[in-house]
């Protein structure tokens, strides 16, 4: 990439968040200690067929008994927070009941870790791993999971409360719903367009009594939610197409800003699914519930999505195109650009809610070097691309007030198994040893305050 511009933090708010994101099941590992109950992962990933070479998160990259090393390493790098998520099963591990105290105290340590070394904890609730006994008992398609899912955040604020302040209630609820009930390709593995319907319902009816929750036992707390957001454009002007646009980006983005920052479904997009489900569902006073005020909304970007010629309406198709850019080891074009219009587009669209990035990265094909390092200059092309379009909404009036790179240390990447690495640390996934990659010591270097070129 040609040297175009320069970016100091200093182009963003002095109070700004700067951090790394990891989630709970990617990089734990001990999925049978400290108490912890299965979750939806652990029998998904156990099913043949389900994740690329038949791999799974019982050992992931052992950040459960790491985790002290992980801090240290963070606290090295000048990383200012830290985004992690919460295993649900290792608090309730059949997701009912008591808090497990051997499921707090792990949290509790690595609270009191990162504390101690100066980095902010945000505790995402939610990321994926559902107890399995309350996937046997319905999952997300039946109401009760929601109130399970307020019992357990609620334990969670009395227990580590006084020391958390930053709280997600749930990370990307649309893969929740639609990869996990819609198309299957995540756990549990579900394939019923109604189910997934309902499944969103339920996630986001369950966000906001977390919500309401942690208004009552933590009163200073600052609450969102994280939603994955992309801008979506057609492959060319026309009619089908343009339609084809409306809905994707109704499913995917206008199905959950909505309810939870307007407190309505989008009218449209309820007529597109009429066919798959009347949303019997919606009990009164649910959108009111979803809807209850937030302090932040936490916006995951990646990519832009471009649909194809042959998404025309009617056709059950959505085929998404290529534009020759650039594209990570995902697949996924590189378009900085797109960060810039996802931000400004939220802000026009919901007011001035503060934003913050809960995760921007990419995944390449990271070696070792002979000489002991990992080079991955199109990392650092990535994560400066997009931290420079970051601060061009900043400078177009976005409120933004966080960036977290996804992600601290290559993990386990869902149905893709270990062999998609996105860590701005490498992970030898055999020794467990890790190697901070040039990115990791870019974004250091940027976070000490250097003005890079790139
Ligand atoms: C979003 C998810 O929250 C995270 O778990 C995943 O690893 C990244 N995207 C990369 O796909």
């Amino acid at each position: 990439m040609p040297i175009h511009n320069s970016l100091s933090r200093n182009d963003f708010p002095t109070d700004f968040a700067w951090g790394v994101a990891t989630s709970s099941y990617q990089i734990e590992g001990a999925t049978a200690e400290g108490g912890r109950g299965q979750s939806i992962w652990d029998t998904f990933a156990a099913t043949p067929g389900r994740v690329i070479d038949g791999d799974n998160g019982d050992v992931a990259v052992e950040h459960f008994k790491r985790f002290g090393d992980d801090v240290d390493l963070m606290s090295r790098l000048g990383i200012e927070a830290y985004r992690f998520s919460i295993a649900w099963p290792r608090i309730q591990p059949t997701g009912r009941g008591p808090a497990s105290p051997e499921g707090i105290d792990f949290y509790d340590q690595l609270v009191d870790t990162l504390l101690a070394q100066g980095i902010t904890p945000w505790a995402t609730l939610y990321h994926w791993d559902l107890p399995q006994t309350l996937e046997d008992a319905g999952g997300w398609p039946a109401r009760d999971t929601a109130y399970r899912f307020a019992e357990y955040a609620g334990h969670v604020a009395d227990a580590l409360g006084d020391r958390v302040k930053h709280f997600i209630t749930l990370n990307e609820p649309w893969c929740s719903a639609f990869l996990g009930y819609g198309s299957g390709r995540h756990a549990p593995g579900r394939a019923d367009g109604a189910d997934a319907l309902a499944a969103a319902h339920h996630l986001m009816l369950g966000h906001g009594l977390a919500v309401q929750q942690l208004r009552e036992l933590v009163p200073d707390a600052q609450v969102g939610i994280t939603l994955n957001l992309y801008p979506v454009a057609g492959v060319h002007d026309g009619h089908g197409v343009d339609d084809a646009v409306r809905r994707i980006d109704g499913l995917s983005n206008r199905w959950f800003l909505d309810p939870v920052l307007r407190g309505a479904y989008p009218k449209d997009v309820v007529e597109d699914v009429a066919h798959v489900s009347d949303l019997g569902f919606v009990a009164e006073g649910d959108l009111g519930t979803i809807a209850s005020p937030l302090d932040f909304l936490g916006v995951n970007y990646y990519t832009r999505h471009i649909v194809g010629p042959g998404a025309f309406p009617g056709s059950g198709v959505v085929e998404f195109a290529d534009r020759g850019l650039p594209t990570t080891a995902m697949g996924w074009e590189v378009d900085p650009d797109g960060l810039f219009d996802i931000l400004t587009r939220v802000t026009r669209d919901y007011g001035d809610l503060p934003l913050v990035m809960t995760e921007n990265g990419a995944a390449f094909d990271d070696e070792l070097s002979a000489d002991g390092l990992v080079h991955d200059p199109l990392r650092i092309d990535f994560l400066a691309g997009h931290l420079e379009a970051a601060g061009r909404a900043v400078a177009a009036g976005v409120p933004l007030q966080g960036y977290f790179a996804w992600s601290l240390m290559d993990n386990f990447e869902w149905a893709e198994g270990y062999a998609k690495r996105f860590g701005i640390v490498h992970v030898d996934f055999e020794t467990q040893v890790r190697t901070v990659k040039d990115s990791g010591r870019w974004y250091a270097a940027f976070l000490a305050g250097d003005r890079t070129q790139y």
